[in-house]
């Protein structure tokens, strides 16, 4: 039967991490999966998750199945943390959600919503966009639209040609963006930015679509929840699907939530129906581990108060290894200036050269990262930085 199948060519973001294993150069240098790391290069449990194992481990008294929602004390403090207490759509019980197997399992369960509710649905996405989020929106058999966002040749974001294009979408189709950090280019739009989407989306009547995978990386908790709460406080319906691979540091452990503002409370009911049942035809329910930590993180002031300070930390570690890399470029005799990588937010940078570029510079200097020229701020450290940016200027030049 499967002689039929073609090989296929590596993931363009997980594959390279199996070329750098196989990689011998002693300088080396990883800025490709989405993973923070630290100064040491290594991704450790954070503090408050640690903690939270401990409590775990002493009072789990079973393996039994957890309902097929998820730990309800996972939804309710992961909803409390992406729309705020003062949520219109949490306070008039419009919001259906289930706990997901990561991000991705999120996005799945709702492309495959939308598509059960009309199957002609077009999804919009950035361009560029995060290289998953085709093939796992597309798999649920909807076609995919591109809107611009990002200009190469400014370093920045091309608002009047998004707007203008998210201007032509029609009734009932779908447009995604990223809540904040966007993945791959780091460009976020500016509050007031925020202000005008929310405009054409009433305008439009067009579903907004938001995957929110680096909450509190960018300018902080609240502070990336901005398009959030903007969005799900002032249109009837809002889909979400969030991570807690990146800011929990529980890539492993696959957790994510699923949620869906609905008109009214009805209609949230049988969209809560309909997400449990396409869960259920792929995976029946989401493992419980993860969702258990980061429910007693959220519902335990002290683990939280300590988990936010972590979440602090690694978002100031980033800006300054940003700043860090811009200062080693200038200092190496950069002729180009790379000041924008400053603005740009959350794990990602576009450096915007080009994909032989980027080709090269793995090649002659063992510097990975994602064609698209898409690195991982997090991966560059006091010990790499002169190193990555001499390659980058020997390349540039
Ligand atoms: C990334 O964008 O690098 C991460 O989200 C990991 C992945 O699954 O692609």
């Amino acid at each position: 039967m499967f002689e039929v199948l073609t090989p296929l060519a590596p993931d363009p973001i997980l594959g390279l991490s199996v070329a750098y294993n196989e990689d011998s150069h002693p300088q080396k240098i990883d800025l490709g999966v989405g993973v923070y790391k630290d100064e040491q290069g290594n991704t450790p449990i954070l503090k408050a998750v640690a903690k939270a194992q401990q409590k775990l481990l002493a009072s789990e008294k079973s393996k039994t199945y957890i309902s097929p929602q998820g730990h309800q004390g996972y939804i309710d403090g992961m909803l409390t943390l992406l729309l705020s207490n003062k949520s219109k759509a949490l306070l008039s019980n419009r919001v259906a959600a289930v706990q997901a197997p990561g991000g991705c399992g999120a996005l799945r369960i709702l492309a495959e919503l939308i598509a059960r509710a009309n199957k002609e649905a077009r999804v919009w996405v950035s361009d560029p966009t995060w290289a998953n989020h085709i093939p796992l929106i597309g798999s649920a058999g909807l076609a995919i639209e591109t809107y611009p966002y990002f200009d190469k040749d400014t370093a920045s974001i091309n608002f009047d040609a998004m707007i203008s294009t998210l201007r032509q979408c029609k009734k009932g189709d779908v447009v995604l963006l990223h809540g904040c950090c966007h993945n791959p280019t780091g460009a976020d739009l500016t509050n007031a930015q925020w202000d005008e989407v929310l405009q054409v989306a009433k305008e439009r009547e067009f579903l907004p679509f938001l995957d929110v995978a680096y909450l509190g990386f960018g300018d902080g908790l609240d502070e990336d929840a901005y398009g959030i709460r903007l969005l799900t406080d002032n249109l009837p319906e809002v889909l979400i699907a969030a991570s807690c691979s990146k800011n929990f540091g529980l890539y492993r452990e696959r957790v994510g939530l699923a949620a869906i503002v609905t008109r009214d409370t009805a209609s949230s009911r049988i969209v809560q129906g309909q997400i449990q049942s396409v869960a259920r035809g792929i995976y029946s329910m989401p493992p419980s581990y993860g969702g258990a930590l980061v429910d007693m993180i959220l519902n335990d002031e002290q683990l939280k108060h300590e988990w936010v300070t972590e979440v602090d930390e690694m978002r100031e570690r980033m800006k300054s290894l940003r700043a860090m890399l811009v200062d080693q470029l200038a200092a190496n005799g950069a002729d180009r200036d790379f000041s924008f990588v400053n603005k740009q937010k959350g794990m990602f940078s576009f450096l915007c050269i080009t994909p032989e570029q980027v080709r090269e510079i793995r090649a002659n200097h063992s510097v990975y990262f994602v064609e698209s020229s898409r690195v991982n701020i997090a991966g560059i450290n006091q010990s790499n930085v002169e190193a990555l940016a001499k390659a980058l200027v020997a390349v540039v030049k």
